[in-house]
């Protein structure tokens, strides 16, 4: 194993497994305002009138009236109002908050607040939406001509749920006026400097009267990637009305009901075949955005992308829309849009081979890009996919041509077996030309004259190691000691933006950063002196300019790819089914450390497994979630988590530090495929198109077979 893959303790061990980190919730109450979101009870009304009742003395009732600045949190486009305007679009959509000193007063005054509504009809059903947020299209090839001229012609519509993304430290932020005039926010987030913008604005003042502390983050995975802006805009306004800290941390309950999740997703799939060849692939998707837009754009953006899996597809046309409904906003969620696609893709691939009478495996490897070949923008695979050899690695591990063929025989009996595989990418950093044009990253090494050096960065520990893989990239480089680099939770006051913790490219693309400023800083180095060393990103030479407008260029440096097999047992008379093993090959390029990869490969995969099986999530005929507890709601735990056998294959990436590349989001993106696809096969070669796939989907099957 290289050096630099060596696992070490992380750096923020010690204190979560002592219990001293804070984390927001636990900063002390004195002398702290609590604040309770009055939410809208409709789907979609008019707010007719809120009657307060009177207000004990140093208690507040704050909204859309109380915001200095512009009633609109900065997020892509500006529709998310900070607190709600004339009409509420969804239900639990936050029209003002009631702070103070004492919970249960604030409770009770809160219980007593009066909302007259004007009802409103909703639009609650994704295939009649049509208010469009975004309307995306691209292609290539002549369709017309491959449809025409193709001997088969298969079209299948696939479904996804809601995916929430279940944190263990749910939604909280605290605001407070310093003496000098300054707000300070601070929280649970993952892009302190998108916070910055959004209170900026909502308070209607400048970068240097704001400044913004990411507290100890219990996980992301998404969720605290644009939904901490929301509140907190919220807490600044009501801690610049009350004069005072205000802190608001959600119940598992709001979380679950109120907070963004991954969105659901209906793709049609219509595809030519000519000479046991996909000739044309015509795709729908169709993303269920929520109420506001929120991150909607790029969700849907890297979804399109991925929508012809990792095949080879002459002739392409996709079309993607994001749009609204009157529920709870959609955001991201580890994968951001590409599960949703990746699973239609994998099954349809899936369902087309076995009515050619071919092995899907097969059938899905004769269609495989390689090195050399143009994505599905019309960019190209500048470096080796290594999808073939990693296929093989996974096929050793659990005998999958073998059993795959063996399970696709009729079984009888009470419990049966099946076995899946799929096979993708996860596009590394963001989409596009998003790094050049908007996030222009900087990045900075801070040394102190007793030789400690400080990394300056604005991204987050949310669980997925930076604290640790950042000092230990610069470590590395200067040769030092790794207790003698450090990185501390960002303040915008004190770091430079080296943009958001998303779409796996802190590490990747920020970690490429430190490591050449750390070279900068050897370089320098004077022994007892104060130094600071800056880096600018700058995108790779061999890139293809990314034009979004036609959807044409390298959407993605460079890929994370990996292969995933999930081999099932159906008990017939429950429904359940066990996994009997769960093994994934993946290629993140060089792990900056092992264990910390390991953890992201074994953690990822099993949440794409509770996606792809129990997390079922809806709203009821009134729009409202109707998942709002654990009890409901189901993730796996411990007691779930089955033989779960991840490999690393390694293809290094060369702008990458020491040839890693994104790695965060890759291991969950193909269960739901892998997973249904045994199904399938445990249930007797029926074609399935949706995931999650429960239990009670299950016995709906059979109980059909059995008719
Ligand atoms: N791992 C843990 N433990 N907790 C998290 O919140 N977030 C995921 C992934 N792994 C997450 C995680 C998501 S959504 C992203 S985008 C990446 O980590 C971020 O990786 P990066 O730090 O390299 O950008
Ligand atoms: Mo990750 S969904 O890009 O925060």
């Amino acid at each position: 194993m290289e050096k630099i893959s060596q696992p070490v303790v992380k750096k923020d061990h010690q204190p979560k497994m002592t219990g001293r980190a804070l984390y927001v919730g636990d900063y002390p109450s004195e002398g702290v305002l609590t604040g309770k979101m009055l939410r809208s009870r409709y789907a979609r009304a008019k707010v007719l009138d809120v009657k307060v009742p009177p207000l004990p003395e140093g208690y507040f009732y704050v909204d859309r009236n109380d915001v200095p600045g512009d009633n609109n949190v900065n997020i892509v486009m500006d529709d998310t109002p900070v607190y709600a305007r004339e009409t509420v679009e969804y239900i639990g959509e936050p029209i003002g908050m009631v702070v103070g000193p004492d919970e249960k007063e604030v409770n009770r005054i809160w219980s007593e607040i009066e909302v007259s509504y004007e009802e409103l009809e909703p639009m609650l059903d994704l295939r009649k939406a049509d208010t469009v947020f975004f309307d995306y299209e691209y292609g290539k090839g002549d369709m017309e001509k491959a449809f025409a001229e193709a001997d088969k012609i298969y079209e299948e519509e696939f479904t996804t749920g809601y995916q929430d993304q279940t944190y263990l430290e749910t939604q909280g932020m605290m605001a407070q006026p310093e003496p000098d005039g300054r707000m300070f926010v601070h929280g649970s987030m993952q892009c302190a400097y998108y916070v910055h913008g959004a209170v900026m604005r909502a308070l209607g003042c400048g970068p240097d009267e704001v400044h913004i502390l990411q507290d100890v983050t219990g996980g992301g995975f998404g969720g605290k990637e644009a939904f901490p802006s929301i509140l907190g805009c919220q807490v600044a306004v009501a801690a610049k009305k009350a004069n005072a800290p205000v802190r608001c941390v959600f119940d598992r309950r709001e979380d679950l009901e109120f907070t963004s999740k991954r969105h659901p997703s209906l793709c049609t799939y219509k595809v030519a075949v000519k000479d046991g060849k996909i000739t044309a692939m015509d795709i729908d998707v169709k993303f269920n955005g929520g109420a506001y837009t929120t991150l909607s754009a790029v969700v849907l953006q890297r979804g399109i992308i991925c929508a012809n899996g990792i095949y080879n597809i002459e002739n392409l046309h996709v079309r993607g829309r994001a749009l609204k409904t009157n529920t709870t906003p959609s955001g991201a969620y580890r994968g951001f849009g590409a599960p949703q696609t990746f699973f239609a893709v994998e099954m349809m691939m899936d369902h087309i081979s076995r009515d050619l009478g071919v092995d899907s495996l097969e059938f899905k490897e004769a269609h495989l890009v390689k090195q050399g070949d143009a994505t599905s923008t019309s960019g190209k695979y500048h470096f080796p996919v290594p999808i073939p050899a990693m296929i093989d690695e996974v096929d050793k591990a659990c005998d999958f041509r073998r059993k795959h063929k063996e399970y696709a025989k009729p079984q009888t009996g009470r419990y049966r077996r099946g076995i899946g595989m799929s096979m993708y990418f996860h596009g590394a950093g963001f989409t596009g030309s998003g790094e050049r044009d908007i996030i222009k990253a900087v990045a900075k090494l801070h040394k102190y004259p007793d030789g400690t050096v400080e990394v300056l960065a604005s991204n987050g520990e949310i669980g997925q190691g930076l604290r640790t893989t950042f000092p230990k990239i610069v470590a590395h480089e200067l040769n030092l000691p790794l207790e003698k680099v450090y990185y501390n939770h960002p303040d915008t006051a004190r770091v430079p933006d080296s943009g958001p913790t998303v779409a796996s490219r802190s590490l990747m693309t920020v970690g490429e950063l430190l490591r050449r400023a750390a070279i900068k800083l050897r370089g320098i180095w004077k022994d007892g002196e104060d130094q600071i060393v800056e880096e600018h990103f700058k995108e790779p030479d061999f890139v293809i300019p990314f034009y979004l407008d036609k959807f044409q260029g390298d959407a993605y440096p460079t890929y994370a790819w990996a292969v995933n097999a999930i081999e099932v047992e159906l008990d017939t008379f429950t429904g359940i089914s066990k996994i009997l093993g769960a093994y994934g090959s993946f290629d993140v390029g060089t792990p900056i450390d092992y264990n910390i990869v390991m953890g992201q490969m074994e953690g990822g995969f099993l949440q794409g497994i509770g996606y792809a099986s129990i997390e079922k999530m809806d709203y009821d005929n009134r729009g409202r979630i109707r998942n709002n507890s654990f009890s409901d709601y189901l993730i796996p735990t411990m007691k779930d988590v089955p033989n779960l056998k991840c490999m690393l294959h390694v293809e290094k990436y060369p702008d990458g530090p020491y040839g890693a590349k994104g790695a965060g989001e890759l291991p969950l993106v193909g269960a739901p495929g892998a997973y249904v696809e045994a199904m399938e096969q445990a249930l007797g070669g029926v074609k399935l198109n949706h995931a999650p796939f429960t239990a009670e989907d299950a016995l709906a099957v059979l109980a059909k077979e059995a008719e």
